[in-house]
Parts: C-alpha cells; structure tokens; sequence
C-alpha cells in the first residue's frame, strides 16, 4: 500500500515545485497531472487538428504516451490553454484517470508513496490520500512566476513568450474553466489545507507545505503492512 500525497491548485500556483520537492524530501516517486492533459493537447495540435474536435482529443487521450511527459513543447502557453479545454470533456478524464490511480498504488521505482499534483487529485483520483493540500497564490503573482518559467524555457523550446498582463488575464480564464466544468472541477476537498503562497518564496512554501503534511505522511508510512 503506497502513501499519497495529493496537491490541488490553481494555474502556476506553484504546486509542481512544491510537489517534487515533497517527493524529494521522503523519496515519493512524483506525477504531475496537468502533463497527462497536456500531453493530449499537444497530439492534438501537432495532429493539424484542431482542440474543439471532441473526437480528436478523446482519441489522443486514449493514445497518450506518458513516456512524453519531459517534451518542452508541453510547457507552452498555447498547450496549457488547450489542455484545459480537452481536460473538461468526460471521455478524455476517463481515459486518464486510471494511470493516475495506478501511479497512485504502484509508484515507479518500488517507492513508498508518491506526490501527485493536480486539480482533482484530492477530491476525485485518491480521495484517501494521506494528505491533501490545496494551494493558491494572487493572480498577479502567479502571472509573474509563470512569466518567469516561460522566459527561462523560451530558447530551447522556440516560444514566443507572452507579456504578464497576458498570462494574468489567460491564468484567470483558466482557473474559471477548471472551476466550472461539469466533471471533476477544480475545488478544495474537504479535507484539504490551504496553502496561499502569495507572499512565500520556494523554500518557505515548502517549509510550511512540509511542516502541514509530515506528521500525516509519517502516520501512514508507519501504519503500512511490513514485507
Ligand atoms: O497544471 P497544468 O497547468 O499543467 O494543467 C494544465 C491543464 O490541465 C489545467 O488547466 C487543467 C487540466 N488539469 C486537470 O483538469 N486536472 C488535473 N488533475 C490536472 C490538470
């Protein structure tokens, strides 16, 4: 029985940094969601189809390979837009969500437990995980931090980096979409903690993440059958 921990939020929040780290820390093998629906955005697009074509993205979903999930492409702005698009229809959800519950209880690599960060990770995929977090960060922060990201990733992967109003407005219209779809919509589980990491640099974000998930991580890791 492996140990999960589930981190939900919304766009550019930090919760993939936050994640790895917590992986790090216990030695959790890690999953980044968003990247499974980025993954069928991109086959999408490099198809020449296009993403309002239901069938084309239901069809990607069902093909994806998530030995793909490193490709630089999937970082773009385009990709992440339209991976929220293919991300509210039900059949390309379905299609995921069981390599997810499996990384979930078979973490790669023999490891105890595994982070998976996401946007209904804690409500939908391990609705037991051990700990939850949900986190947040203002709008105008998370524009700039994902300015940031995409700056340092704009040479190798040849993107044209748009400005931080920009991806303000596009961040917003996102978390709108995720928050408002019929299947699966971004929301805090119940039993999940806030964190706003609005004023926090990386290192006090995951201090304090650490410091909300340890005493639960180490609960569960010691309640595991031995052998
Ligand atoms: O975390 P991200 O920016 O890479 O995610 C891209 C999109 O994928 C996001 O806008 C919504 C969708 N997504 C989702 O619906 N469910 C998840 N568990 C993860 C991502």
């Amino acid at each position: 029985m492996s140990v999960v921990i589930a981190i939900d939020g919304t766009s550019a929040c930090g919760k993939g940094t936050l994640a790895r780290k917590l992986a790090r820390h216990f030695g959790f093998a890690h999953l980044d969601s968003g990247a499974l629906y980025r993954l069928v955005a991109l086959r999408v697009i490099a198809d020449g189809s296009s993403i309002a074509r239901r069938e084309d993205a239901i069809r990607a979903a069902r093909e994806i390979d998530p030995l793909g999930v490193n490709d630089p492409r999937l970082r773009s702005a385009e990709v992440g837009e339209a991976a929220s698009v293919v991300a509210a229809i039900p059949e390309v959800r379905a299609a995921v969500l069981q390599f997810q519950r499996d990384f979930a209880a078979h973490p790669p690599g023999d490891a105890r437990g595994a982070v998976i960060d996401g946007r209904d990770i804690g409500t939908v995929i391990c609705p037991d995980a051990a700990a939850k977090l949900f986190i947040d960060a203002e709008p105008r922060v998370r524009a700039m931090r994902r300015w940031l990201e995409l700056q340092q990733r704009h040479d190798p992967a040849g993107l044209t980096v748009p400005n931080m109003k920009m991806i303000e407005a596009d961040l917003l219209v996102r978390d709108q979409r995720d928050r408002s779809r019929a299947v699966a919509p971004l929301r805090q589980a119940a039993d999940a903690v806030l964190l706003d990491t609005s004023d926090l640099d990386i290192e006090a974000a995951f201090a304090k993440a650490l410091a909300l998930v340890k005493s639960k991580v180490e609960t569960a890791l010691a309640a595991r059958p031995r052998g």
